[in-house]
């Protein structure tokens, strides 16, 4: 595994895996501090192509003042094992300056479908979100892009501007990895404290609830976001909702058409999930 710190020598290191057999490059863009579901990322990627590029950059254009930049898990020597043994071929690990300059030009996220539930309460963010995603594709130029369903919102958002900006690259969405006990893996995980590890166990309890409810044909978001909201409770609930997969807040499941999100805030973590129906 090689491990890269400038564009040109990324561009470089492309340039002698790339030939005329061996063409098809798999990128996972990460923020390190790796788990199992990034594994799962890079996993399916080694699977799909004959190159595999992982980014780490923990990207500051996306948190919020008073966020956890400062704090967020920092495992560099634990990641670069992770990626080794996953077989990743390139590692990308730019410093910030080799990211951003003064004076940037930046993609601004979609005024309703990047300013409700999570871009709601972190105004700006996906903007963030966005302007690294859009550097990192066009910097790797990769065939597919792998990115998690646990994050809903990110994903849309990301397929929207793929789209929207007639970019070639294939975003592949990849299934939530749990730990045993349900609990969607997450590198912020690390900030809950024991008990707060058991109270955040409400938030894959009130998804399973939600199954539950559509098993039996309740098909009502109000019903379903009321019941969910008891289980939750007494967690600071950011917002329970039923959307569809164009990220449309719709009255009643539609069965292979609706996502299910959960934000939820345990001790002075927030944490996101959502269940697919
Ligand atoms: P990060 O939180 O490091 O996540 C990197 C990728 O891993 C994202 O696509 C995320 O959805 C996915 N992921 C995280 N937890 C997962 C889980 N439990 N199961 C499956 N996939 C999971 O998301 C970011 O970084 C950043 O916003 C980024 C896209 C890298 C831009 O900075």
């Amino acid at each position: 595994m090689k491990i890269v710190t400038t564009v040109k020598e990324l561009r470089e290191h492309l340039r002698d895996e790339v030939s005329q057999e061996k063409n098809s490059i798999g990128f996972i863009p990460t923020m390190g501090a790796l788990h199992q579901g990034h594994a799962k990322l890079i996993k399916q990627a080694r699977e799909e192509n004959e190159i595999v590029v992982v980014s780490i950059f923990l990207n500051p254009t996306q948190f919020l003042k008073g966020e956890d930049l400062g704090i967020y898990p920092k495992r560099d020597e634990a990641d670069k094992k992770i990626c080794q043994l996953s077989g990743v071929d390139i590692l990308f690990f730019p410093s910030v300056d080799e990211i951003y300059k003064d004076d940037e030009a930046s993609i601004l996220a979609p005024r309703v479908r990047g300013f409700v539930l999570e871009g709601f309460s972190r105004a700006g963010h996906f903007n963030g979100v966005l302007t690294v995603v859009m550097k990192l594709l066009n910097i790797v130029n990769p065939t597919k892009a792998y990115f998690g369903k646990k994050d809903a919102q990110q994903l849309n958002l990301i397929k929207l501007m793929v789209e929207q900006f007639f970019m070639s690259v294939e975003i592949v969405a990849v299934e939530t990895q749990r730990e045993s006990d349900g609990l969607a893996l997450s590198s912020r995980n690390a900030y809950l404290s024991k008990d707060e590890r058991q109270e955040a166990l409400k938030i894959p309890q009130s998804l399973h609830l939600c199954a539950k409810l559509v098993s039996k044909n309740v098909r009502n978001r109000d019903e379903i976001v009321n019941n969910m909201r008891e289980v939750l409770h007494p967690l600071e609930i950011f917002y329970v909702e039923v959307l569809n997969r164009n990220f449309e807040v719709i009255k009643e499941v539609e069965l292979g058409n609706s996502v299910v999100l959960v934000e939820a805030k345990v001790g002075s973590t927030r944490l996101l999930d959502n269940i697919w129906l």
